[in-house]
């Protein structure tokens, strides 16, 4: 038994070998595919299959099943976001003062450090966006919904917290894109570009966080309002959702062609 628990430790101990790195990167995309798998059931089926219900089936589904999938849905990410800074407390490989990469500043400079900051920026903006605008919404949702099943009266701001938290949904949906593509990239792809200098560097981050800031503004109202006009557009209809988003990638491909 004892030689059985040495041998299970040792591949954690092993020289070259990080153990813990892998664990907590299993772990973090089994949390992450929990938490884009609920994003993708609430965007492209359940938004649609709710506004076919009438009123009263549609509250029931809200209280029975739509608070269960958020449950698991922003835990989910939650965990993600914990075991992403878990690996990147352990990860060594590129720490050039052999330190973890969160404290190495030379790692952000390479390929890869480039690529999974890109790709953080917008999963912790998509993090943001679920437990700072969809949860607290959708917590509205829910209780209208139970105050009406149980002979309440309906609240007048339900639709608008609704719509608020769509809005944040369908943004994190044409992100997600994105943010896969720099977290598989950053170990299968991203490292084989050469180091951009400063300026290169700078100008891509410059050009990122437009985007970045331009569509985060936008699902939130402070452009465009929250209608469903103008830049709204793509918000509209799932499948402008998944079409913006892999426009996005094409547009964040270019510029790492262009600037490294
Ligand atoms: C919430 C904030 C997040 C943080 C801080 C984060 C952080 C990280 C880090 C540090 C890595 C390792 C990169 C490397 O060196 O290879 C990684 C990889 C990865 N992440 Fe994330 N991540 C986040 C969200 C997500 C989400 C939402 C998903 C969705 C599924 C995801 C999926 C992945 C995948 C598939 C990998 C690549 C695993 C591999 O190639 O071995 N991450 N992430």
């Amino acid at each position: 038994m004892e030689a059985l628990a040495t041998d299970i430790l040792i591949i954690f101990k092993r020289e070259g070998l990080n153990g813990w790195e892998f664990l907590f990167r299993w772990l973090h995309v089994l949390a992450g595919i929990t938490w884009i798998g609920l994003l993708y059931y609430f965007n492209f089926v359940q938004v649609r299959s709710f506004a076919e219900l009438d009123a009263g089936a549609r509250n029931q589904a809200v209280d029975k099943l739509a608070s269960r999938a958020l449950w698991w849905f922003r835990w989910a990410a939650m965990a993600t976001l914990a075991f992403g800074i878990l690996i990147l407390a352990v990860q060594k490989e590129s720490g050039t003062d052999g330190g973890s990469q969160l404290t190495s500043g030379d790692y952000w400079k390479t390929p890869s450090g480039v690529a999974i900051a890109t790709g953080i920026l917008l999963a912790v903006t998509m993090f943001a966006n679920v437990w700072l605008v969809i949860w607290p919404n959708q917590k509205k949702v829910i209780a209208n919904a139970r105050n009406v099943l149980a002979g309440g009266e309906a609240d007048p701001d339900a639709a608008a917290a609704g719509r608020r938290a769509g809005l944040a949904s369908r943004q994190n949906t044409i992100f997600s894109f994105a943010m896969l593509f720099f977290m598989v990239g950053t170990a299968h792809f991203f490292g084989n570009f050469t180091t951009a200098d400063s300026g290169n560097r700078a100008i891509y981050w410059l050009i990122t966080l437009i985007i970045w800031l331009v569509f985060e503004l936008n699902c939130l109202g402070v452009i465009g309002g929250t209608g469903p006009q103008g830049t709204n557009w793509f918000y509209e209809d799932h499948k402008r959702a998944i079409g913006t988003g892999f426009v996005l990638v094409v547009v964040w491909y270019l510029l790492w062609v262009i600037f490294f």
